[in-house]
């Protein structure tokens, strides 16, 4: 019987640049997604596949992530005076169990494998997922359930994966494949951002992992991978062999936010699923598309 996955870690010490100038002085995981920060998206995610302990590996200028999951006294007091129950409801989903998140600092920019690495302690023994909060993935069972469901199954490594095209083999970690029966994939070989020429495969890594605490050693060697960093991609090539290592092809639409095409993208995708709004979305959506010139007539209308 395999350990049960009780532990999270989330790498958010990133500067975020690709967001400047929203980023400057806010986190970039504090993003929203329609009304939902990208932060809340990842813990949701985890505490649905039965996470119970978090590690946020944050950094300089990160403190809101910590609040926004702590409770918010003042702002709960005169929500409740005033009788707004249905906000009230809202800010609960932020609420976790005390002490259940903790923080380290990753003081110097080193890459994602250094981030896991200075999560060390709090890994500890125990298996654990990780979840970029830049990628979301929109599904009905959530991407970290169906990869927690391999684990159960092979006791062993398990990353979500889907095919890139072959010329943006450059921006992911990339599986060299074994037996493959056309959703589980074992894996024979991972390269960080190859050159398409160079690739193994197209077949990516996207930002769910469940991995076990052996990663943690050869992450400490702090050998420099692709772009001068410490990958986390080199650390679990050195898995393979020793214990088991699977790719899922996870059912789902991921959507890149670290990328303002694919968070832009997110933000339609998500408020389409909202019964609430997608009739309105739908609407405007069709009117941008069907007359390209709308905002240019609309605002030539309000000048005169
Ligand atoms: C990281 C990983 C890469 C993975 C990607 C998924 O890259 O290093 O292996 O494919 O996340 O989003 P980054 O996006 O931080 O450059």
């Amino acid at each position: 019987m395999s350990k049960p996955l009780r532990k999270a870690v989330l790498p958010v010490a990133g500067l975020g640049t690709r967001f400047l100038p929203a980023t400057k002085a806010t986190a970039k995981e504090m993003l929203p997604v329609v009304d939902k920060p990208l932060i809340q998206y990842a813990i949701e995610e985890a505490r649905a596949a039965g996470i119970e302990q978090f590690c946020m590996v944050t950094g300089r200028g990160k403190t809101a992530l910590v609040e926004h999951f702590d409770v918010a006294f003042e702002l709960e007091a005169t929500l409740r005076e005033r009788g707004k129950t249905a906000e009230l409801e809202v800010l609960r989903d932020t609420q976790v169990e005390p002490g259940s998140i903790v923080t380290v600092r990753q003081q110097v920019p080193l890459g994602l494998g250094h981030a896991i690495w200075c999560a060390r302690a709090f890994i500890g023994n125990d298996p654990f997922a990780i979840l970029l909060p830049d990628d979301l993935v929109l599904a009905d069972k959530p991407c970290l359930s169906q990869l927690a469901d391999v684990y159960r199954d092979t006791g062993g490594n398990v990353v979500a994966v889907t095919e890139v095209p072959r010329e943006q083999t450059n921006r992911y970690g990339i599986l060299r494949t074994g037996k493959d029966d056309g959703r589980r994939v074992e894996i024979l070989g991972l390269v960080e951002k190859p050159a398409s020429k160079d690739a193994p495969s197209n077949l990516s890594i996207i930002g769910r992992y469940v991995l076990m605490p052996e990663v943690i050693t050869y992450l400490g060697r702090m050998e420099r991978g692709a772009g001068g960093e410490v990958q986390l991609t080199d650390g679990m090539a050195r898995l393979i062999g020793k214990q088991p290592f699977h790719g899922l092809r996870y059912e789902g639409q991921r959507f890149d936010c670290g990328d303002k095409i694919g968070f832009l993208e997110a933000q339609i995708a998500y408020a389409l699923k909202r019964p609430e709004m997608a009739d309105a979305v739908r609407a405007f959506l069709t009117r941008y598309t069907d007359q390209p010139d709308f905002v240019v007539s609309a605002i030539s209308r309000e000048a005169v």
